[in-house]
């Protein structure tokens, strides 16, 4: 028999249920005001950096993205998961898994072997990462690690569909970071202060501006799909309010620097936007 949800939450603990969905709640609020404030401005790093100042001190750079993508992502995902979850089926664990290969990725590996103009960051942009990050990975956390999936949801629709989804994102989001980076050592010597920019071209950028934006877009469409969870899509909602606010600053920012930016590449979505 197919069920609306395919999964048990906190039916006999309503002080947890409340927690959950009233975080849900902020979250949902946080994506709006993200929203607004991304489209007005774009977050002052990378190619915005000189957009405000007023963002405090400086730290280095590599580090920034650590702390505020590590911490939330492996350190505090694993503590909810393992001390605070009580589920323990093969779905949890497939969803642990699946959130801590993008988290070791991204905020590990990618910080420490990306090719940054600038070494260093304002600390309240690293930290106006963190705190949001901290919610709405305790809440994904809370939910994998909690939710009792049904016995035979494994070969649920939403699960496959979910699952390849998710691998799909994942695979445009490295290719597409790593042919970013590659721009830096095809230009010159990095270590020699080659930093500038150039048109990325090849795959989807001949499509669209931010093809890493889109990919990890796709991931968390299906993290979404597969979890069949409240928590996943307010979390892809708050991906959606960067990603789609943020190419549009990017696409712009090309066109403006670069005379013969290719014309017919959109900002995020191919063909759409
Ligand atoms: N889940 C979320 O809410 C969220 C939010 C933001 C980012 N992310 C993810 O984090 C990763 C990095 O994001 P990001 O905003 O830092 O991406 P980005 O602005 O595209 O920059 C990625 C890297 O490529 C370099 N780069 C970008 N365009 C370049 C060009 N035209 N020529 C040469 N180098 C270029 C950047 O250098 P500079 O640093 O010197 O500009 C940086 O090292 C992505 O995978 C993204 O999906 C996730």
């Amino acid at each position: 028999m197919f069920n609306i949800l395919p999964w048990k939450l906190y039916e006999a603990d309503v002080e947890r249920f409340w927690v959950h969905y009233g975080l849900l709640i902020l979250g949902a609020v946080i994506v709006i005001i993200t929203a607004i404030f991304q489209w007005a401005k774009p977050a002052p790093y990378g190619k915005h950096e000189s957009v405000s100042s007023n963002w405090g001190c400086a730290i280095p750079q590599r580090l920034g993205h650590i702390f505020s993508d590590a911490t939330p992502g492996v350190l505090l995902f694993l503590l909810v998961f393992f001390l605070y979850g009580k589920a323990r089926g093969y779905a949890n664990y497939t969803f642990l898994a699946l959130w801590l290969c993008h988290y070791i990725h991204r905020g590990v590996l990618h910080p420490l072997m990306m090719r940054y103009k600038s070494s260093k960051v304002a600390f309240g942009i690293t930290f106006a990462g963190f705190i949001p990050n901290c919610l709405f990975h305790f809440v994904n956390a809370d939910f994998v690690g909690n939710a009792e999936y049904d016995s035979n949801y494994y070969y649920d629709p939403r699960l496959i569909v979910g699952l390849v989804l998710y691998v799909i994102g994942f695979t445009i989001n490295r290719w597409a970071d790593w042919k970013l980076r590659s721009l830096r050592s095809q230009k010159g010597d990095y270590k020699n202060g080659s930093t500038g920019y150039y048109i990325p071209y090849g795959g989807l950028f001949e499509l669209i501006s931010c093809p890493n934006y889109f990919g990890e877009f796709v991931e968390w469409i299906g993290w979404t799909t597969a979890t069949w969870s409240l928590a996943g899509l307010v979390w892809m909602l708050f991906g959606a309010a960067t990603f789609f606010t943020r190419s549009r600053h990017n696409h712009q920012w090309y066109k403006a620097n670069f005379e013969f930016y290719p014309p017919n590449r959109k900002a995020l979505i191919p063909w759409l936007f």
